[in-house]
């Protein structure tokens, strides 16, 4: 199916379309430049240095030394890699034995982490967050104990799109000796994303989320920061993350991220102002209907709402006929619908949080689509609010 002739796509949380100008920088590198970058044959170097300068060109935009990056297979690579890497230097050189981080982080962290805890003694302090998803620095700087590692806080939360103050918790996790990760998959292209301005130490980026190839990601680890490989084998990218590296998709990722970068501030402001009409008119039109996640402090092209009383599955479904492409976060388990449980966390109950929406907006996005949400949405809700419980 061709999403962009009849569809109106507003999931860019989930993924985006690959920009032509990605395409098209990638293309050589299937079957012309193809050599393995470890070769040292002339296809070989022509491969290394298509890849060193995709590194260079990420360095770029991060303010960072392109030793500093390292190419992965995805966001939730490069978060494992980040979070297994420091946590087993740790282990290995007896540094300590104590993860902070919060209960809204998405699987790649949470299960990672829940992970190091079960099967390998860490021991995990989730801090709270507030009713708008925000984590407050001084919980953080109180949950820190002389044996703690790394504290791993996402920047911007996928599900409710808020945003976290990068700049305070930063500081206080540089003033304790601590390594501060964060998952920074959400918000790159949307956000100000230099490692140095906010003392991070681990950052994980993923390609698809704006407008690069999917299956390709990275991780930023900061000079001197000791860590373990998560996966074992040869010396690739400095032998932290052996495997051949995909290079079409370095330079792919490369590609739109400084693309991304060269449009941030003026597409920020394009999507603000449309996210801004839509909670607006979603929340006027629709009767028992509130937004989630932070009303000022929270991703440009995100907007996410809980309608009381109907499953978020059903909206979603019947948007889709409308083609109309959202999502919710109330996932189906055994049939039986299951509440969020970033919107758990936030103390929203679960007759709320079951009617989770997530409408998030892209390049292609413009007033008509908007217009067009206001237009089918409330009477979907009415009609599903009318019809409970047979209908859902
Ligand atoms: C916040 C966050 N972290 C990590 C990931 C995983 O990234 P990838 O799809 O590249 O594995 C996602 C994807 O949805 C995400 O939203």
């Amino acid at each position: 199916m061709n999403t962009s002739e009849h569809y109106t796509y507003l999931d860019h949380s989930a993924t985006t379309p690959v920009d032509p100008q990605v395409v098209e920088a990638m293309a050589p590198y299937w079957s012309d430049i193809f050599g393995n970058s470890e070769s040292s044959h002339i296809p070989g170097q022509a491969a290394a240095s298509a890849l060193e300068q995709a590194r260079q060109t990420v360095a770029d935009v991060l303010g960072c030394r392109p030793a500093e990056i390292i190419f992965t297979g995805s966001g939730t690579e490069a978060d494992n890699l980040a979070l297994r890497g420091a946590a087993w230097a740790a282990r290995q050189s007896g540094r300590g034995n104590h993860i902070v981080t919060t209960p809204i982080e998405h699987n790649a962290v949470g299960h990672t982490v829940g992970q190091l805890r079960d099967l390998f003694g860490f021991e995990v302090t989730r801090v709270p967050v507030d009713e708008h998803g925000s984590v407050d620095p001084d919980d953080v700087a109180a949950a820190i104990r002389p044996d703690t590692i790394v504290v791993s806080i996402m920047m911007a939360n996928n599900e409710v799109g808020t945003v976290q103050p990068m700049v305070g918790l930063g500081r206080i996790c540089r003033e304790r000796g601590v390594l501060f990760h964060t998952d920074a998959v959400q918000a790159a292209g949307r956000l100000p994303l230099e490692p140095g301005d906010m003392n991070v130490d681990l950052m994980a980026l993923s390609a698809h989320k704006f407008y690069g190839p999917k299956g390709v990601g990275l991780l930023y680890v900061r000079r001197d920061t000791s860590l373990v490989p998560a996966i074992t084998g040869g010396g690739h990218e400095r032998g932290r993350r052996p495997g051949t590296v995909n290079v079409a998709g370095a330079v792919g990722l490369a590609t739109a991220l400084r693309l991304a970068e060269e449009k941030r501030v003026t597409e920020a402001a394009r999507l603000r102002r449309l996210r801004d009409r839509l909670i607006e008119g979603v929340l006027s039109s629709i009767t028992e209907s509130r937004l989630t996640g932070h009303p000022q402090h929270r991703l440009p092209h995100h907007a996410s709402f809980a309608f009381r009383g109907i499953e978020g599955e059903s909206v979603v479904l019947n948007l889709d006929l409308e083609g109309i492409g959202v999502s919710s976060g109330a996932a189906c388990t055994e049939g039986e619908p299951e509440p969020s449980f970033v919107l758990a966390a936030m103390g929203i109950p679960p007759e709320w949080s079951l009617g989770s929406l997530r409408v998030t907006l892209g390049h292609a996005n413009d007033e008509s689509d908007v217009e067009r949400v206001l237009e089918v949405l409330p009477p979907i809700v009415e009609r599903l609010r009318a019809c409970r419980p047979t209908c859902q």
